[in-house]
């Protein structure tokens, strides 16, 4: 499976197709056509027949706040719309304005030449393709998802430093603990998530027939709290 094949499109209600095709166009535009196309085949593949593993890492919200003299970490705003759009790239301007709530927050890392990487985090829940689902933390956790590196700043290592900043922003919010799904073929994510303290909560084994999603397990140290989250777990 490929990179760009990870936990894409998710958010707090289910995208309409004007929502996906409003992310589509600005992909495309941020990203060139014959990537967004790419992605799309492998997306269409996939749904009609895979077999994969969403892995769970989790880590206690508190911790040390790292910080950088070349990099900064802040909570995005409506007013990060334009440049999100064009530097990002995976949601439009409307759409990004469409997700931001109190429940469901943003949050970017940013350099002089503007926004480097961007991180969503929900304490309610969030629409996760791969498994055509929502996928809702336990109360009193948060969800990381859908994180983005602009591929020409990618293993400076941002994420991690994203991860940080997003547990030490959880912490002052009153969160225990934070959650990251990433697909088990995802080697660069996995790493990146490894490297901000993150642990191996629990895997949830699923497989793709003809579009219908089939949950086949959950095992790891933490698999009865996958139990937890695939009773939350609503399809619409
Ligand atoms: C996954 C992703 C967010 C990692 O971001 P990052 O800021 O590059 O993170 P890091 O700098 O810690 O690099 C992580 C790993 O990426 C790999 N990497 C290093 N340089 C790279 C480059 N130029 N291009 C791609 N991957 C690279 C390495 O394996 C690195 O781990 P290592 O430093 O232990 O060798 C980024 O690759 C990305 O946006 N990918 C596409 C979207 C995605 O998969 N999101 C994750 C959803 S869970």
């Amino acid at each position: 499976m490929s990179r760009s094949a990870s936990l894409r499109g998710v958010s707090a209600t289910r995208p309409s197709v004007r929502d996906s095709l409003s992310k589509t166009v600005t992909r495309a535009r941020t990203r060139g056509v014959v990537e967004v196309a790419t992605a799309l085949r492998t997306q269409a593949r996939q749904s009609l027949w895979s077999t994969n593993e969403l892995k769970l890492l989790v880590r206690d919200a508190p911790g040390p706040l790292q910080e950088r003299p070349d990099v900064r970490f802040r909570e995005a705003t409506a007013l990060d719309a334009r440049l999100y759009a064009d530097q990002i790239g995976t949601d439009s301007e409307r759409t990004f304005l469409a997700r931001l709530s109190d429940s469901t927050r943003c949050y970017v890392v940013e350099a002089e030449g503007g926004l480097l990487h961007a991180s969503w985090v929900t304490t309610l829940r969030a629409w996760t393709s791969e498994i055509q689902a929502f996928m809702a933390p336990p109360p009193g956790d948060a969800y990381v998802y859908e994180s983005f590196t602009r591929s020409d700043t990618r293993g400076r290592g941002i994420y991690p430093f994203a991860l940080n900043g997003i547990c030490a922003a959880l912490a002052a919010q009153g969160a225990g603990r934070a959650w990251v799904g990433v697909e088990a073929t995802n080697e660069p994510s996995v790493r990146a998530i490894g490297k901000a303290g993150f642990a191996e909560g629990f895997t949830l084994r699923f497989r793709r027939r003809l579009g219908v999603v089939q949950i086949r397990g959950v095992t790891g140290p933490l698999e009865e709290e996958g139990r937890g989250f695939l009773s939350r777990m609503a399809h619409r």
